[in-house]
């Protein structure tokens, strides 16, 4: 077990820096889903993503000597240059959970100023960008005050491993093209605490890989990721789950090593296939697919036979279609998604994403 906490990290009082922290962090798309977790925040089975690249937030973190005397965190959240209650007091949350870890955070204040590329309205997940840009953030932080995150390897473990803390699915956005997170005997080095960085191993067709999301729905979703999560405890069909994804991410460990981009296609539609079963036979069921996103997935599937074009989707848990293509059918699948699929789409709305270099610090 990793163990990250360290009370010695504290300011001498008086002797408070300031400073400005920015980071781009993007948003991923998994390949295999991390469905269902344990305490704390644990993965019940091991996730592979593609880091995508346009889906990004930005987070700009100010630190400097603390002016009250209120104990405990004092964090000043904006989103989009307001002040946001909900936004705010997850945040503030978060950052008293992270005490034992940094417990030099009840000695500053803090203001945190974060935007999203898309706008938040559209429906696509934006914790895995939000809380890996604040994860970096508050590393960058921790070098700055105490030098002691030196090496890229340890300062990318363990912004991944505040990132899980804050949302699973943002610890593998660490990390440049695709990342891995959660033990398996098929990756050395894998651990359910944090992901590593897995875009070394793709194959080139795959580095340039498309995934344009369709946005079929802005609503608030019926069941969030977290109460998603807790229903796979007592669903009846999670042990079939936990026992065959195993063996689809091992299969899809040589696929994308290989380059067989039809193979990936025909799996990652399975694995959504069967998120989205999963949802359907827990207890209570819920649906979050809509009838825009079958229609979509119908014409999709349609035309990939009648044209002979590798185009492949996935979901996430929401509505919103995945359309994933390699880079020399681009124009193609763009004029298709133009034709045919944008009607199924809230005003016509899509964001055209790829896979994407990792975060930046700005
Ligand atoms: C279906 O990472 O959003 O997108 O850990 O509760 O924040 P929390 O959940 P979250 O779950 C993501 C679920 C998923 C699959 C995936 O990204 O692996």
């Amino acid at each position: 077990m990793t163990d990250y906490h360290n009370p010695k990290l504290v300011v001498q009082p008086g002797k408070v820096r300031s400073g400005k922290i920015t980071w781009r962090s993007p948003s991923n798309i998994a390949l295999i889903k991390y469905w269902g977790k344990y305490e704390p925040q644990m993965p019940r089975n091991p996730s592979l993503s593609f880091t995508l690249d346009a889906a990004y937030t930005e987070t700009i973190l100010e630190y400097g000597p603390k002016m009250s005397d209120r104990p405990g965190v004092a964090v000043d959240f904006m989103f989009h240059k307001e002040h946001n209650k909900a936004f705010s007091q997850k945040i503030e949350k978060f950052l008293t959970s992270l005490l034992p870890i940094y417990p030099f955070l009840s000695q500053i204040d803090l203001t945190i100023f974060s935007s999203n590329s898309f706008p938040h309205s559209a429906g696509i997940a934006s914790s895995a960008s939000s809380m890996s840009a604040l994860a970096l953030c508050l590393c960058t932080m921790e070098d700055e005050l105490f030098g002691t995150l030196s090496s890229d390897e340890e300062f990318e473990r363990k912004a991944s491993y505040i990132a899980r803390l804050g949302s699973g699915s943002a610890c593998r956005s660490i990390f440049a093209r695709a990342a891995l997170w959660g033990e398996t005997p098929d990756a050395i080095d894998s651990s359910n605490e944090y992901a590593i960085g897995w875009g070394h191993h793709l194959h080139p067709v795959f580095t340039t890989f498309h995934d344009d999301i369709l946005i079929i729905s802005k609503d608030e979703k019926s069941i969030s990721s977290s109460a998603g999560h807790k229903l796979m405890d007592h669903n009846p069909y999670a042990e079939t789950r936990y026992m065959t994804v195993n063996a689809r991410l091992k299969r899809l460990i040589g696929i994308l090593k290989a380059g067989d981009v039809e193979a990936m296609g025909v799996l990652v539609e399975q694995e959504a296939y069967s998120l989205h079963g999963l949802m359907m036979l827990s207890n209570p069921p819920y649906l979050l697919i809509k009838a825009n996103t079958l229609a979509a997935i119908e014409k999709l599937v349609r035309w990939r036979d009648e044209q002979k074009v590798p185009l492949y989707f996935t979901l996430d848990a929401g509505p919103n279609l995945h359309l994933l293509y390699p880079d020399e059918c681009a124009s193609t699948v763009k004029n298709f998604i133009q034709n045919q699929l944008l009607t199924h789409c809230v005003n016509g709305a899509y964001i055209p994403d790829k896979v994407g270099a990792g975060p930046i610090q700005l």
